[in-house]
């Protein structure tokens, strides 16, 4: 397994030396470890927040943003382009921290900081362009006026998969529309978030408008401040299971909510599909972070056709994913995020196996230090297979055959989830049709990589509520009013 280079590590080391002071304000004494997942080493104590602690922050957060909503639009626009420019001056030191704390390889890490500070840019840029509008009203005697108002102090709850773009895809729009916002990150990763919101502070955001806050306790930090009235907003990351509870404690106050939840993706490759293109986006839709998003490939359907060929090529590619420490050069596979992950795999492979699976590439976690599991097909995967019906957040790809396009979309739809779905067809009729027809929020046709921030990423059914990137994602931290502007008598 390749090992990093000892100045990569100096400089890794380096980064997170810089780390101490990053959560200034008084959380209580109390504090917990982060640990690296290519080592099983300590890397950082960081606060155990109480939930007086979370009080506090929310009580300096929602005086400050009172302030912020006030602001002009150029303002808070001109703040974000500096917080861009701050964020990818700091590149490598972000990616570094984000590397030893996750597990994701540095290549990949410096492309989630450009993802998460592109997010920033696009906040800067379309709060410029709120929306609002003006009708008639229809019996004459009146005019419409629509505008948007900022929603209010925000709750946000971000994952450990993705510790900055999950980040600045919730605040960056918060801060956007005039809202301040309360943000608990994973305990597994507050590394990143702790570093990106004390640059953001560096390039101009007021601090108290960003109150991060790290606890062990997510369930009591939840329940403590979504039973203020103060908060008007929840916006959260996570398991469609986590999600529920959320929303039924959201529902006291009636606040405002988005749920980015649990998915089950189908991926789609027809028989006109070209080969070297879908199997290079099955590679990039199974193996990015390792497999552990919400939107990797789950169950891969491949039309009998071109089926014998595309295991065969796709086999070949996952054999040649290079394994290693995150640090390391040319590593396109670092470590899961623990080992009850790697045993999950483990034991989803072997359950496969015995109901008939064909084990075709790895299968089974390296011994040693570090959470490694290597890049895995299995093929023929029948139904009945718990991996069939599960999220498996591993490199473990999943195969099934089908005969008709039909068949596949039945199958693919047989799911209570809906985040994303892929398609691979060089026609694009075809392609249309089957987007059409998938129950997901997102279709990547021919892309195995369909995330950007100008796309509204979301699912349907239990995967969730509301958007996030683009313009729809501002107006999840916006309210809508209208003033009625009586013209004479009605
Ligand atoms: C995820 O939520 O796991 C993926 C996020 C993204 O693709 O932006």
């Amino acid at each position: 397994m390749l090992k990093p280079d000892p100045a990569q590590l100096a400089a890794s080391d380096a980064a997170l030396d810089s780390l101490p002071g990053l959560a200034p304000y008084d959380l209580g004494p109390d504090t917990f470890l982060v640990h690296d997942p290519a080592t099983g080493r300590r890397l950082a104590r960081v606060p155990n927040c109480t939930s007086d602690a979370a009080l506090d922050q929310l009580t300096i957060a929602d005086e400050a943003g009172r302030a912020w909503a006030a602001t002009t639009p150029r303002h808070r626009s001109d703040t974000l382009h500096a917080v861009y420019t701050v964020l990818l001056e700091h590149r490598d030191r972000l990616a570094n921290v984000m590397t030893r704390e996750i597990g994701k390889p540095l290549a990949e890490a410096k492309g989630e900081v450009q993802y998460a500070a592109d997010y920033v840019r696009w906040y800067a840029e379309e709060l410029l362009r709120p929306g609002g509008g003006v009708r008639p009203d229809p019996r004459g005697g009146a005019t419409i006026l629509t505008t948007r108002a900022p929603v209010g102090l925000s709750v946000l709850i971000a994952p450990w998969n993705f510790p900055m773009a999950m980040i600045t895809r919730k605040i960056a729009p918060a801060l956007a529309a005039g809202c301040a916002a309360v943000i608990k990150p994973a305990a597994l990763t507050p590394l990143t978030t702790l570093l990106t919101v004390d640059l953001m502070a560096k390039a101009g955001v007021p601090r108290e408008l960003m109150r991060v806050v790290t606890t062990t306790d997510a369930a009591a930090f939840s329940e403590t401040v979504l039973a203020d009235p103060r908060v008007r907003k929840l916006s959260f990351t996570g398991s469609t299971g986590v999600g529920r509870r959320l929303l039924g404690l959201a529902a006291q106050h009636i606040v405002k909510s988005s749920m980015e939840l649990g998915g089950n993706a189908p991926l789609i490759v027809l028989d006109d599909a070209n080969l070297e293109r879908a199997v290079e986006g099955t590679v990039r839709a199974k193996l990015r972070n390792g497999g552990q998003s919400c939107v990797a490939a789950n169950r891969i359907y491949v039309q009998d056709g071109i089926a014998d060929a595309f295991v065969e090529a796709f086999t070949e590619r996952m054999g040649q994913v290079i394994m290693g420490h995150p640090l390391a050069d040319g590593v396109e596979l670092g470590p899961m995020i623990s080992r009850e992950a790697v045993d999950r795999l483990g034991e989803l492979v072997d359950d496969a196996v015995v109901r008939g699976a064909e084990l075709r590439l790895g299968g089974a976690a390296l011994t040693g230090p570090g959470n490694f599991f290597p890049a895995t097909v299995l093929d023929q995967v029948p139904g009945s297979a718990r991996i069939a019906g599960t999220e498996i957040f591993g490199p473990v790809a999943a195969i099934s055959r089908f005969a008709t396009p039909e068949e596949a979309i039945r199958k693919a739809n047989d799911t209570r989830f809906g985040l994303a779905g892929y398609v691979f067809t060089e026609t694009l009729d075809r392609a249309l049709d089957v987007a059409d027809q998938l129950e997901t929020g997102l279709v990547g046709i021919n892309t195995g990589v369909p995330s950007s921030v100008a796309a509204p990423f979301g699912g349907v059914k239990q995967s969730g509520l509301g958007r996030e990137g683009s313009g729809e994602g501002l107006e999840e931290y916006q309210e809508v009013r209208f003033y009625s502007v009586g013209r004479g008598e009605r």
